[in-house]
């Protein structure tokens, strides 16, 4: 009777085991997205031109602020979102929730529409718009990423 009770806590053990695997295998294979690695050179190359710093433009001797009045250059100012012209903050970024995450659902629109971004040039690939959904649902977190100071190239 002992030994059954035994053995059968062993079993119970084991499914438990096993069940714990096949719930954790899924959220394994989709590997997690690493914001200073697969982000921030996007951003780098593709987003801070516009949204970064205000700076002075060399040539044309203008002072050039973040468009939209919004900064993506660190961690901290991608948390800060935007103030519309109401002076109401809009997060950019919503944890969890890609489809209700600007930084995420504009560069999904169609290519023709004014809202786009980037708002030059070609629209991010697919790729690039899956990193940026697949890191919004699994949190939307910067893993201690320090950001290096971002200079616009057209500034003095
Ligand atoms: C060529 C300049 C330019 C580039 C590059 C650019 N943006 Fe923008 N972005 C703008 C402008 C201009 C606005 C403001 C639009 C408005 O107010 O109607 C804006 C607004 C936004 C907004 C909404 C904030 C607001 O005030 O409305 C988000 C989010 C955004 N951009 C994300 C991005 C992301 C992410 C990238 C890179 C993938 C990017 N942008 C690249 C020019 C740019």
């Amino acid at each position: 009777m002992k030994n059954d009770c035994t053995t059968t806590k062993a079993i119970r053990h084991t499914i438990a085991a096993v069940a714990a695997m096949l719930i954790a295998t899924p959220l394994l294979a989709a590997d997690k997205v690493d914001f200073g690695k697969d982000l921030y050179p996007i951003l780098k190359d593709r987003c801070l031109t516009c949204h970064a710093a205000t700076y002075t433009d060399a040539k044309k001797g203008r002072v050039k602020k973040p468009k939209g009045g919004l900064r993506l250059d660190t961690p901290e100012w991608i948390q800060k979102g935007y103030e519309d012209d109401d002076g109401i903050v809009h997060q950019v970024v919503v944890p969890g929730k890609p489809d209700d995450s600007e930084f995420y659902t504009l560069t999904t629109l169609d290519p023709d529409h004014d809202d786009i971004m980037p708002a030059k040039g070609d629209p991010l690939t697919q790729a690039q718009q899956g990193l940026i959904k697949a890191w919004i649902a699994q949190g939307a977190e910067y893993g201690g990423f320090q950001a290096p100071e971002y200079i616009n190239p057209k500034a003095k």
